[in-house]
């Protein structure tokens, strides 16, 4: 098996994924392709090189719909032999992006990928291709009466025993990674400045963290109690008595997760270039790290959001590791709740995890995220002169991916 190398990563700021948020004038295309070029051009490669475009995004529909891959990828006017393809892992389509990536190259069968995603939920915003919960197949839901994520979130919760006040205190601390960060400038190296077609700046900060307490966070509704007493049409059980249905110790759910403990609704792209050695010793290409193994697992489809727990420790047996080798961790915070479980099963340091905060600040642009995880921890191996780190990220129907990378 031949060595994938990651020789650079971009992001987009993430952009507030409302209607005046400051990337929702643009198309997801226009997105993506900002992304593309600004790979290319720092790394001066030529797209005739480039095997294939793999593109994380969830929800393919109106502007993100027509394999928005090869679409971004004409955009970005690229050369019409260049090739994109559209992949959807749910939260971790950026992820699986770049593991795609990896695996090509590690076999041999390609040379040079440009991996990542995108995702603007200002123009496309979640369940816009009506999907509902389950595509609406009456046998998968007797089988698996599935529930919204924010209710297998406090569904965790209620389980693991996390407190509204946990579950804020970890949002606090992602608000204050955040901006420590920030003010530090250590998200600089990966990001890029969006400009509109003018050449205009539309945006080169993230727009989502906001000053935060925890009186200020205390004062906050949940945001999915009385989704979990909706009834769906032709059910009989609300979606917390679904989840209760599976679960049946759990007498009731709190519902902790609200806006200032759940990922944010953003808009945003991620692009990542993976080389072979042979390619980059022949291009002049100098990696950063290389990919040491990647994984996905499975778990219970109701609770939903437990998988990077065993996603982890499936990537760490393949690489012949345990936790104590891994320097740095980024758990994609979808809700609180998430990273807290996992850092518990998995014994990881709180220290090492999310160091420069997570999507409850920064916000989560779904199938780009993944991309952007990957980069930013690869930054921060960097600053700190470290060499490992694991990603993991909780996904849709009970899925998880996780990627471990080493500094080269
Ligand atoms: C939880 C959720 C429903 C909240 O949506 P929302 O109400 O539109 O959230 P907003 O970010 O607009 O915040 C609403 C209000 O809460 C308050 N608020 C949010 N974060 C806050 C913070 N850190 N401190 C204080 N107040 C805060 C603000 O008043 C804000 O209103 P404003 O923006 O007008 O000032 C939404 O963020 C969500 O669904 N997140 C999960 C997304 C998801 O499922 N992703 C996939 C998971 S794997």
């Amino acid at each position: 098996m031949g060595e994938a190398w990651i020789i650079d990563a971009v992001r987009t700021p993430r952009g507030r994924g409302k209607k005046d948020g400051a990337l929702a004038g643009l198309h997801p295309q226009e997105l993506m392709a900002r992304a593309l070029n600004a790979i290319k051009d720092r790394n001066h490669i030529d797209p005739r090189d480039v095997d294939d475009v793999v593109v994380g995004c969830v929800t393919a529909y109106g502007d993100q719909a027509m394999c928005i891959a090869r679409m971004s990828v004409l955009a970005a006017e690229w050369p019409n032999d260049s090739t994109g393809v559209t992949i959807n892992r749910f939260c971790g389509s950026g992820q699986q992006a770049v593991n795609f990536a990896a695996m090509g190259i590690k076999a041999g069968e390609q040379d040079l990928v440009v991996a990542g995603g995108v995702e603007s939920m200002s123009r496309v915003p979640m369940d816009a291709d009506r999907g509902g919960i389950d595509g609406h197949n009456p046998h998968l839901r007797q089988l698996h009466p599935l529930v919204p994520q924010g209710i297998s979130a406090d569904l965790i919760a209620a389980i693991e025993g996390f407190s509204r006040e946990d579950c804020d205190r970890f949002a606090l601390e992602s608000q204050r990674r955040y901006a420590r960060a920030h003010a530090e400038g250590r998200l600089k190296k990966s990001l890029i400045p969006v400009l509109d077609a003018g050449g205009r700046l539309l945006l080169d900060r993230d727009e989502h963290p906001r000053p935060t307490t925890m009186e200020g966070l205390g004062k906050l509704p949940s945001s999915f109690e009385q989704i979990g007493k909706y009834v769906q049409k032709g059910d009989t059980l609300s979606f917390d008595q679904k989840a209760q249905s599976r679960y049946t110790n759990v007498e009731s759910i709190p519902h902790v997760h609200h806006a200032g403990n759940s990922s944010g609704i953003v808009d945003g792209a991620s692009a990542l270039l993976l080389a072979s050695p042979e390619y980059a010793k022949a291009h002049g290409l100098k990696p950063r790290a290389r990919v040491v193994a990647t994984a996905t697992a499975g778990d219970e489809p109701i609770i939903m959001l437990t998988a990077p727990v065993p996603a982890s420790r499936r990537v760490l047996k393949k690489a012949g590791m345990t936790i104590r080798d891994i320097d740095l961790v980024e758990i994609n915070e979808a809700f609180a709740a998430v990273p807290l479980k996992v850092m518990r099963d998995c014994e990881m340091d709180p220290e090492t995890v999310n160091v420069n905060g997570g999507a409850i600040a920064l916000g989560h642009p779904l199938g780009a995220t993944g991309g952007m995880l990957i980069g930013t921890v690869l930054d921060e191996l960097e600053r700190q002169d470290k060499t490992t780190a694991l990603v993991t990220m909780c996904i849709g129907g009970g899925m998880g991916v996780a990627t471990i990378i080493e500094r080269v």
